[in-house]
């Protein structure tokens, strides 16, 4: 996967997209072709679409005939036999048997307790595609990472300030926001941050006012570095920094990017899940060419997966032959334990304990520890 260089200053200028983009709407002037829209989907010229059903799938899968996705070699050490023998989500759960992304689950070895903290490792928590589990994950990873003696600090860079609503903080009565930080001279972050009903886990609110900040900042100097520089102060106080970006590739993500170590993926396992990931990446490369060389892909997170329907294990099975090792061995279930921990503004961690899902932000945690992705 490679991006062509450009001036550093289109950087910012990536063209924003979500989901809610019109389909079939013009190529990108970046030469990544739209997502196909419901009438061209059998060309499927990208390649980027979930796999088919069992009755029309290939015997061999087609390769992407552009190299739109090309995956370097060795991250695609999966038996493609030993999982269509055991179809994802139908063998034994455990370490050792295959687990729902068709590999063998390893085993993520409990994290060791850290005799001091800092400096922060910064996660971007990114997908232009809306509702695929970002702020979910960003929550209830960053309170179970928390849970194991990291100090983490959660961001809400959404206006919808969702992140916020589901911490328990009253968005609309703050006086003092992430946009504050961003757009005026003078503030410092520690008046911005609040403690969580968690212990270790902390977050920097938004609300409303951070739409304003897109188009605020555009004139500014350094205007992809702003975010870097509000969290310079406090890198040193975390183990981890998670930033919940919004469903869009606007200069706000732009500056998640630039200010991160990390960028991980929550896809939700459904048909269009691989829509626009193309772009995703491709900017993810622009970013790490032009303003932040450190950047990498810490990991896709399959999201919102149902292991009673073939479908789900479909979209997982091509998520991976794309993605390969950069797919977490984790998965996360759909349960409607979710929206009802958010509604009680709390981490599935403490609202529902014992449940799968708790246990599987757990693992997430661990994973991505014993990947180098956290202390
Ligand atoms: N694994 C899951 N199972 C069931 N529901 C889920 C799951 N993960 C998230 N949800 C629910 O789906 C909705 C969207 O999730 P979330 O807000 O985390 O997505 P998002 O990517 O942050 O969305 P946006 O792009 O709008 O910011 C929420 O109502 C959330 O409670
Ligand atoms: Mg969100």
């Amino acid at each position: 996967m490679t991006a062509e260089v450009n001036r550093p200053s289109e950087a910012a200028t990536v063209e924003a997209t979500d989901d809610r983009r019109p389909s079939g709407s013009a190529a990108d002037p970046e030469g990544i072709p739209a997502a196909p829209t419901e009438q061209d989907r059998p060309a499927d010229p990208a390649g980027l679409q979930a796999a088919p059903s069992e009755h029309d799938r290939p015997a061999d899968p087609t390769p992407d005939p552009q190299g739109q996705l090309e995956i370097p070699q060795g991250q695609l050490e999966i038996d493609v036999r030993s999982r269509e023998a055991h179809l994802p989500g139908t063998e034994k759960v455990g370490i050792g048997a295959l687990g729902a992304t068709g590999r063998p689950m390893p085993d993520f070895p409990e994290p060791q307790p850290l005799a001091s903290h800092g400096p922060a490792r910064v996660i971007a928590m990114c997908n232009q595609k809306g509702g695929v589990g970002k702020t979910t994950t960003t929550i209830n990873l960053g309170a179970a990472l928390a849970e194991v003696g990291r100090k983490v600090l959660v961001v809400d860079f959404d206006p919808q300030g969702a992140l916020s609503v589901g911490l328990g903080i009253r968005v609309n009565e703050l006086d003092v926001t992430i946009y504050n930080l961003l757009v005026e001279r003078g503030h410092d972050i520690h008046e911005v941050i609040q403690s969580t009903a968690t212990e270790n886990l902390d977050v920097v609110p938004a609300n409303i006012d951070l739409s304003a900040a897109e188009v605020q900042l555009v004139g500014e100097v350094a205007r992809e570095q702003i975010l870097a520089r509000v969290l310079r102060p406090v890198l040193d106080d975390y183990d981890v920094i998670l930033i919940d970006c919004q469903p869009s590739l606007g200069l706000l993500t732009v500056n998640a990017l630039t200010a991160a170590h990390g960028v991980l993926i929550p896809l939700e396992c459904e048909f269009f899940a691989m829509r626009g990931v193309a772009l995703l990446i491709e900017t993810i490369d622009k970013i790490t060419d032009r303003l932040n060389p450190r950047l990498q892909v810490d990991g896709i997170l399959a999201t919102m997966y149902d292991s009673r329907t073939l479908h789900s294990r479909e979209v997982v099975r091509s998520v991976v032959d794309h993605f390969g090792d950069k797919v977490f061995h984790t998965v996360i279930s759909r349960t409607v334990k979710f929206p009802d921990a958010t509604l009680a503004a709390e981490p599935i961690t403490t609202y529902a304990s014992t449940h799968g899902a708790a246990t599987a932000y757990r693992q997430l945690a661990r994973e991505l520890i014993a990947r180098g992705g956290a202390a």
